[in-house]
């Protein structure tokens, strides 16, 4: 797919800017805090409606403004389609696609989907659980609207539960109530997790066959599930729900000791291997980096094999993180096939042969210079 305009107003550094990429490669250069992440952070809000890096929308307005207003056209599926995202200082948030205003973010969800990379992410294998889930579940989002319903259904659930085992001791209710929550929790997590095994299975093929090749064949990356309780990749939903619920039931005066849900996919993580060695634990920090990109662009693969197209990919200044072997891996891997949006400080990351196909801007305090 291709973002074929994009019109900011009021977006972080950005008053007014109209714009139309290159359907191959565009590459924004300039000095430190120009812009350059605020463009790709538009790009990603508008695919996603959320920040990657603010859980604030105020944080988005460009300061002294009350409003501001993405609008991107895109083409998917050979149609035009165009997104827009209104937000306002109060908090109100308009979504639209094709001028109509969405109520359901499943159905805005998935127009535009995007793979953003980011020196945050490489260091994915060394960071937080959560940030691996996030991982996940973003990738599954923009390609199954009903994992995105899960998602909310089993967040709702989780909060609903642990309130109730929060307020257990004081008020001693019903045991009963609590198992009304536990059958919610088990059908949506159990849910969860299929399609995460059925997802990793798929990213870690793909993501082996890029790290092989820029190991030059000596590295054998894979990537498992760690889940809370006890599963397999291959077992059913009922399996699966049948292992929640007796863990569950195992867990339950801890549970109420600690008034919180100490299992379920809010628990989980993923864990890398290469040469069967986790790599977290053991590998070096090129192996880190060379498994964080092998995953990134196993992102992109999995989009294309899920919906048939290539995501936009975001590229937020990781060239200077990544040696001249992996940056023209990278580069050479998506050229031509998918368009990519590049930040950088320097050109000079950047192979001749690529300039001269790309469209390039210079940012400089918010505006684009054409270079
Ligand atoms: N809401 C906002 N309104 C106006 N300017 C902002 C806002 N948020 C950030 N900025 C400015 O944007 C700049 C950072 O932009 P950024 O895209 O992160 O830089 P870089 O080009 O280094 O990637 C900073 O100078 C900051 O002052
Ligand atoms: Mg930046």
């Amino acid at each position: 797919m291709i973002l074929n305009s994009l019109s900011l107003l009021n977006f972080r550094n950005y008053h007014n800017l109209d714009f139309e990429p290159s359907s191959a490669i565009n590459i924004f250069f300039g000095f430190n805090a120009q812009g350059k992440t605020n463009l790709l952070e538009s790009i990603y809000y508008l695919a996603t409606t959320h920040s990657h890096r603010s859980n604030k929308d105020q944080e988005l307005l460009r300061w002294g403004s009350q409003y501001l207003h993405l609008k991107g056209c895109i083409f998917r599926n050979n149609r035009k389609l165009e997104l827009e995202i209104n937000f306002q200082e109060s908090g109100e948030k308009i979504i639209k696609v094709a001028g109509i205003k969405k109520t359901r973010l499943p159905d805005y969800l998935g127009s535009l989907s995007v793979v953003l990379f980011s020196p945050e992410d490489l260091k994915i294998v060394k960071g937080s659980p959560k940030e691996r889930r996030r991982l996940l579940d973003i990738e599954i989002s923009q390609i199954s609207t009903n994992y995105i319903n899960l998602l909310i259904q089993y967040q709702k659930t989780l909060g609903q539960r642990n309130n109730l085992l929060k307020s257990f001791k004081e008020k001693r209710l019903d045991i009963d109530q609590l198992e009304i929550w536990d059958s919610q929790l088990i059908k949506t997590g159990s849910k969860i997790l299929a399609k995460r095994f059925e997802i990793i299975k798929k990213l870690s093929s793909l993501a082996k066959i890029n790290h092989l090749k820029i190991s030059a064949g000596k590295e054998k990356l894979e990537i498992k599930y760690l889940s809370s309780f006890h599963v397999k990749p291959d077992f059913s939903v009922e399996e699966i729900e049948n292992s929640f619920n007796s863990r569950l039931k195992e867990l339950r005066r801890e549970e109420l000791n600690r008034g919180s849900t100490l299992i379920g996919p809010h628990r989980d993580d993923l864990v890398f291997y290469i040469n069967n060695i986790d790599v977290k634990l053991f590998g070096s920090q090129g192996q880190q980096r060379t498994t964080a990109l092998s995953i990134k662009l196993a992102e992109v693969d999995l989009m294309y094999g899920e919906i048939g197209e290539y995501p936009v990919l975001l590229l937020d200044d990781v060239l200077s993180e990544l040696d001249s072997l992996r940056r023209h891996y990278l580069l050479s891997a998506v050229r031509k096939k998918v368009q990519t949006f590049v930040t950088t400080t320097n050109l000079e990351f950047i192979d001749q042969e690529l300039l001269a196909e790309a469209k390039i801007f210079r940012i400089d305090e918010g505006e684009l210079i054409p270079h």
